[in-house]
């Protein structure tokens, strides 16, 4: 029996040993998004900072609940999310848990579909909130976006995830904007600026930073996403008339 036991023992001990001498300690990896997914909480973001919707919105908000099934009414949590970071400036938790009482919801409900979309800020942003899209069509098209974002990080003095001293802009980095066909794009607020060049680029902030007013959509001169070089060989004639290769007996 002894004999079997130390039997045991020795085949153990290499196991052991190996098993120990190639264990790896992994750390978490860093994170690479823009925003933690969890809510710590700041000064001007903590649920003790009281948060109401304003009379205008109020009107808004049963407006919108009135497209929703009263057993439905959580539907609204997003636009009502909307709402909230339209009035505050940002999605801060005491919005969150004002649209989770509104809607008779668990607080959850509402921090899960906050995290989900990016969409929301949940921390405040600067007046002008800067999204340069650096998927392939945008670092493919035009000038490529690589530059555009180069452009205004040494322009406004700011990196990714970061907001300018006098909170006027903040700059992230976002995934296809839906606007390849005119790339390299980004989106100023709720307004796409397109065929962005560096120097188009730095004329928008430029006046932004005057506030001056910038015209959306493509800063390249053409209209909306037609042909770029113009004209082409196709649709550029008067379209044909009824009946048209129409037997005349028809
Ligand atoms: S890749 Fe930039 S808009 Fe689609």
């Amino acid at each position: 029996m002894n004999s079997m036991r130390s039997l045991v023992r020795q085949a153990a001990k290499p196991l052991a040993r190996n098993a120990f001498a190639k264990r790896t300690i992994f750390s978490s990896p860093a994170s690479l998004s823009d925003a933690l997914f969890v809510h710590r909480d700041t000064p001007e973001n903590n649920a003790n900072v009281p948060f109401e919707f304003t009379e205008d919105n109020k009107k808004r908000i049963s407006e919108i609940l009135k497209k929703y099934p009263e057993q439905y009414k959580k539907g609204a949590i997003m636009p009502l999310l909307d709402l909230g970071q339209r009035q505050l400036g940002f999605t801060s938790i005491s919005v969150m848990n004002e649209v989770a009482r509104l809607l008779e919801v668990p607080p959850m409900r509402v921090y899960e579909v906050a995290t989900f979309y990016t969409m929301y800020n949940r921390q405040p942003v600067g007046k002008y909130f800067l999204q340069v899209c650096t998927t392939t069509p945008c670092q493919l098209g035009g000038c490529g976006s690589t530059k555009i974002l180069n452009a205004v990080k040494d322009n406004l003095g700011i990196q990714v995830g970061e907001t300018t001293k006098d909170g006027k802009f903040t700059l992230v980095e976002v995934e296809c904007a839906g606007a390849c066909v005119n790339a390299p794009v980004m989106a100023i607020n709720d307004d796409y600026y397109e065929d962005l060049t560096p120097e188009t680029t730095e004329k928008l902030l430029e006046n932004l930073k005057a506030d001056k007013a910038i015209t959306p959509g493509p800063q390249s001169g053409r209209h909306t996403c037609e042909y770029a070089p113009g004209v082409y060989t196709t649709l550029n004639e008067e379209p044909y008339g009824p009946g048209f290769r129409v037997r005349d007996d028809l």
